[in-house]
């Protein structure tokens, strides 16, 4: 899966820096080009030479040591990979990635390229769980970089735990099953709607629901690491739209309606996971209403059903629609699956501990119109992304697994 790869390996000033050589020698062997960029510290555990040797490139340490006149280096070098991997990672690269800051070769080449990154952290035990790390690991996440976690083990700070640099051979391995990941939705379109909507009585008040847009937000970063061209119909939430991917923003069902039609008839395989209002107020009111003694009631009205109307204009769309149930979740999703003219359902049960709304994690009941039903249990809504992508994408293969 490597081979005629180009990637770009930066490596960042920690002892596990030696770690890298043998990486660099593991990713020529398996077929990649390597090119090697070293921040100032780097060069403190390991010389430039090494590299240089085992990639048979150049190494890159200095942004302002342009060889050729006819190129800027850090966005040729940008431009030339298919992927980058930090091995390892500091925890002062990791900041600096999280926060924009380039002040080296390394970090901005990071900032001009368009290609995955991956991230394969190594450091000290408590600094790896330093609340400032894990926020800014936080931050990559939800920007859809990816993570190749360091094992437990020996340091060299003397600690025991979490912070040692994965193994190289496992980081090769991690990348091929991603480079392999990444054709699954190769050449494919994808449009994903996520979150609530809001619908204004007044210029100061809505009606709304706690959908926090995560499922939404998680399908389209996992769509993107397999090789889609994704598009996300987003109500108002408070996430950061997943690098390379298309965010549209919305705010009312009628709206979110509106963009829905008007990508869908270019899209292979459509999610529709926001959580839209079923019901808006009938009025409008244009200045804020005041308030009188006694009750009020709102008269509301039926929004439009956006997924019912994509299933009756569906061609060639692979089209998956989410429910929300507390009981008999089969019965109900292919009820609705049918109703909707849907390929396929994810029921969530939203009673079972540690799902639903504002969670990390979902319970869930896979349904096709194939026929098929799977339960994927308590797990976290990246990993429910992946599975859900995976099961559309054979199925649109036509492969039965
Ligand atoms: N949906 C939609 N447009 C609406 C309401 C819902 O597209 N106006 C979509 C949601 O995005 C979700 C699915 O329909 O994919 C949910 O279906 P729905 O029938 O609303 O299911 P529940 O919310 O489970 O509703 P109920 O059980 O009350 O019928």
């Amino acid at each position: 899966m490597l081979t005629g790869k180009k990637i770009v390996l930066g490596v960042s000033g920690g002892i596990a820096a030696y770690k890298a050589a043998a990486l660099t020698s593991k990713l020529v062997q398996a077929g990649a080009e390597v090119k090697v960029i070293m921040t100032p510290s780097a060069k403190k555990f390991v010389a430039p030479t090494t590299f240089q040797a085992l990639s048979r490139q150049p190494v890159y340490t200095d942004t302002f040591d342009e060889q050729d006149p006819s190129q800027i280096q850090h966005i040729d070098v940008a431009d030339w990979a298919d992927l980058v991997l930090l091995a390892p990672a500091t925890a002062n690269l990791i900041g600096k990635l999280a926060n924009g800051l380039a002040d080296d070769m390394l970090t901005t080449t990071l900032l001009a390229t368009e290609a995955p990154v991956y991230i394969a952290p190594a450091m000290n035990v408590h600094m790896y769980s330093h609340p400032a790390v894990l926020k800014n690991m936080h931050q990559l996440d939800e920007w859809g970089f990816r993570f190749i976690e360091p094992g437990e083990g020996y340091l060299a700070c003397g600690y025991v735990g979490k912070g040692r640099l994965e193994e190289p051979l496992t980081i090769v391995e991690v990348l091929e099953n991603e480079m392999r990941k990444s054709q699954l939705l190769s050449g494919k379109k994808v449009l994903i709607s996520a979150g609530p909507t809001q619908e204004k009585i007044d210029p100061v008040r809505y009606f709304t629901n706690p959908s926090t847009g995560k499922m939404g937000y998680a399908l389209a970063r996992q769509a993107k690491a397999l090789g889609a061209d994704v598009t996300l119909v987003s109500g108002p939430v408070h996430l950061d739209t997943p690098q390379g991917v298309k965010r549209v923003d919305v705010t009312t069902a009628e709206e979110m309606y509106e963009e829905m039609l008007r990508h869908f008839h270019d899209h292979d395989l459509v999610i529709k996971s926001a959580a839209v209002a079923d019901y808006r107020p009938k009025v409008t009111y244009d200045h804020k209403m005041k308030k009188s003694p006694g009750d009020y009631a709102v008269e509301m009205e039926r929004t439009k059903d956006i997924l019912a109307e994509l299933g009756a204009r569906k061609e060639h769309q692979y089209l998956v629609g989410f429910a929300a149930e507390t009981q008999d979740m089969e019965e109900y999703g292919r009820q609705k699956l049918e109703k909707k003219n849907l390929n396929a359902v994810v029921v969530n049960d939203v009673s079972a501990e540690g799902a639903g709304f504002g969670h990390d994690t979902n319970v869930s009941l896979w349904i096709t119109k194939s026929g098929k039903s799977e339960t994927f249990p308590l797990m976290s809504k990246d990993e429910l992304a992946e599975r859900i992508l995976k099961r559309a994408a054979e199925e649109m293969s036509g492969d039965d697994v």
